[in-house]
């Protein structure tokens, strides 16, 4: 399969696990545009839309931008939990991805079930792979769960999710993925797998302007026309939704993490999750003072450059699919 997602011949495979949803839709054309990455697959999962609108998502946008990347459907509800749907809903629309229309793609999503697809691929890879998850983690506790042989095929798991200093944006204490699946969280901060955490407290520093929209939108070709129009939705109901000067661009950043790691400042720690307390649900709760004893499992990210952010998702942008 000729495809536009292949990347330079040492390019570092990568597979996206996301709810689309308008910022994984960003996530995902940054990849793509990427040539360090080789985007190997994007899984689908229940989050800030039903599992069956993300898949749609997923494959509307690599048709569209003839990504040529194979989409795998995942889980359709947290493992335990009942789907979080009615904030999200007001954030990315009914569709999950309201805004422009973008036409249904003829291809549908593979056999396989995501879970299927991640195993397969990490036993099958002759290097090591990493993960980058932009929704809730149901689908890599599942892979985790089903198939702990796999840990070692995986280079590292670059996560958008959680918040350590920051306030949560679904409830104070929690970020909307860590909330939404609490226990598949858990289970993956356990995982012994090096895990980087690009929580709020980095992406909230990336917040949409209208000039950076325009900038976009200039390009004028039909991808980041879609992405200009994405983003102004995004940016109205986020706008809206919690009365913030603008919509911060947060699963883009966990790509770029993944392309620069100066964009942001880490810090190794101890971090678990809260799955008991109804109250803070969902909260990364990090042994910042180092006090508990247990072995530091996460790069938290505690900043973030919002500018050199922009600077490299426009460059990639206009690079891939601006006018030549
Ligand atoms: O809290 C932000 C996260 O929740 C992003 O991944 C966004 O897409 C939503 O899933
Ligand atoms: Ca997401």
């Amino acid at each position: 399969m000729t495809s536009e997602h292949s990347g330079h011949n040492n390019a570092r495979p990568v597979i996206l696990d996301c709810d689309p949803g308008h910022d994984d839709a960003l996530a995902i054309l940054l990849a793509a545009a990427s040539p360090e990455l080789k985007v190997l697959g994007i899984t689908t999962v229940c989050g800030n839309t039903t599992l069956a609108n993300s898949t749609r998502n997923a494959l509307r946008l690599v048709n569209f931008a003839n990504l040529g990347i194979p989409v795998a459907r995942g889980a359709a509800k947290p493992l335990l939990r009942e789907p979080s749907l009615d904030v999200p809903r007001v954030i990315h629309g009914e569709s999950g991805l309201n805004g422009p229309e973008i036409p249904e793609s003829p291809r549908g999503a593979v056999e396989e079930s995501a879970v299927e697809f991640i195993v397969r691929t990490l036993r099958e890879s002759d290097r090591k792979i990493t993960l980058i998850p932009t929704g809730p983690l149901t689908n890599i506790a599942t892979v985790l769960l089903a198939a702990p042989d796999v840990k070692d095929k995986v280079e590292e798991i670059v996560l958008m999710g959680g918040a350590l200093l920051h306030a949560g944006n679904i409830t104070s204490a929690a970020e909307f993925n860590i909330y939404a699946d609490p226990e598949a969280a858990k289970i993956v901060f356990h995982s012994g797998i090096p895990i980087t955490m690009v929580g709020l407290d980095a992406t909230m520093k990336c917040v949409l302007t209208d000039d950076i929209i325009a900038e976009i939108r200039s390009m004028g070709t039909p991808v980041p026309v879609l992405a200009a129009d994405l983003l102004d939705f995004y940016n109205s109901t986020i706008k809206r939704h919690y009365s913030e000067a603008g919509g911060s661009l947060h699963d883009p950043l966990a790509v770029a993490v993944v392309l620069d790691r100066t964009l942001v400042e880490t810090r190794l720690m101890y971090v678990d999750v809260e799955t008991q307390s109804e109250l803070t649900r969902g909260e990364t709760v990090g042994d910042v003072w180092g006090i508990t004893g247990h072995h530091p499992n996460v790069e938290v990210c505690l900043d973030a450059d919002g500018d050199r952010f922009f600077e490299l998702l426009i460059g990639r942008l206009r690079a891939k699919w601006g006018r030549k």
